[in-house]
């Protein structure tokens, strides 16, 4: 599904991205891993084109998207869950939803001549649905929890109905049972749809319950893939990340 090759990325003298090679399986879940300033961020803003590619190829399915525009690039089928939910934050959950699903649809023309559309409520209500939201439709915005804020950052992600998921530290800022809470909502709305979702996570338990493969980044190169149980026994990540510092 997506399919990152060999991709290299400077800023000054430090290499960010080193010959780094990512595979993903059409409807999978996988998880980005590594220490602060490994450079997880960098690949997502390298696959989402928020900043250029300097060496490599990025592809969705036979898509080369290496370099395309940002909005090129989400119209193909990458979303991005970002702290955005602050740009809507005098309309509710329900109108929010509404908006990003009518920009992807129609750009902004003649948008409010849709916006009361059934189609458009009965497919934000699904949104909403998928992502837990129900209970909290109607409330502004800026008034949510911030685990509902989160959530409602991802249902505008999935209302661009991308085919690629990508979620940078979903569970940021969140104590315990709110960070299990959104974890769940995640499995479960990754296990309703056909996308697939690339996650960043420090949480190690988080990512061993939910990742299928996991990708391990120090220093801008790939060390190591896997599923959980090759992850938790190869020696080269216990060395270098799970072995101490920060999880
Ligand atoms: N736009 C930029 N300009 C210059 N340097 C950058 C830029 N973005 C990232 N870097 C540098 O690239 C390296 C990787 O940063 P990145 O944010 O990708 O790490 P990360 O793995 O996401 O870390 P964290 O876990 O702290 O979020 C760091 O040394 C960072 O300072
Ligand atoms: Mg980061």
């Amino acid at each position: 599904m997506l399919k990152i090759h060999k991709i290299n990325k400077s800023f000054g003298g430090i290499k960010a991205t080193n010959n780094v090679s990512i595979e993903l399986k059409p409807h999978s879940i996988n998880a980005l891993i590594g220490p602060n300033g490994a450079g997880k961020t960098t690949i997502f803003n390298l696959i989402t084109g928020k900043i250029s590619v300097d060496e490599g190829n990025i592809f969705i399915g036979d898509n080369n998207i290496t370099n395309l525009k940002e909005t090129e690039i989400t119209h193909i089928g990458i979303a991005r869950a970002f702290q955005i939910t602050n740009i809507f934050p005098t309309l509710s959950v329900k109108e929010s939803i509404k908006i990003a699903l009518l920009a992807k649809i129609h750009g902004l023309n003649n948008m409010w001549d849709r916006f009361s559309s059934h189609s458009v409520n009965e497919e934000a209500s699904k949104i909403a649905e998928l992502t837990g939201l129900t209970k909290v439709y109607n409330t502004i915005s800026s008034e949510l929890s911030h685990g509902d804020q989160k959530l409602l950052d991802i249902a505008l992600a999935l209302a661009l109905k991308p085919k690629v998921l990508l979620l940078d530290e979903p569970t940021a800022g969140m104590g315990p049972e709110e960070r299990w809470e959104m974890i769940k909502r995640i499995k479960e709305l990754w296990q309703k749809t056909k996308m697939t979702v690339l996650f960043i996570e420090h949480d190690m338990d988080i990512v061993f319950d939910i990742a299928q493969t996991i990708f391990v980044l120090q220093q801008g190169s790939i060390i190591a893939k896997g599923t959980p149980k090759e992850i938790k026994k190869n020696q080269v990540v216990i060395k270098a990340y799970l072995g101490g510092g920060k999880k």
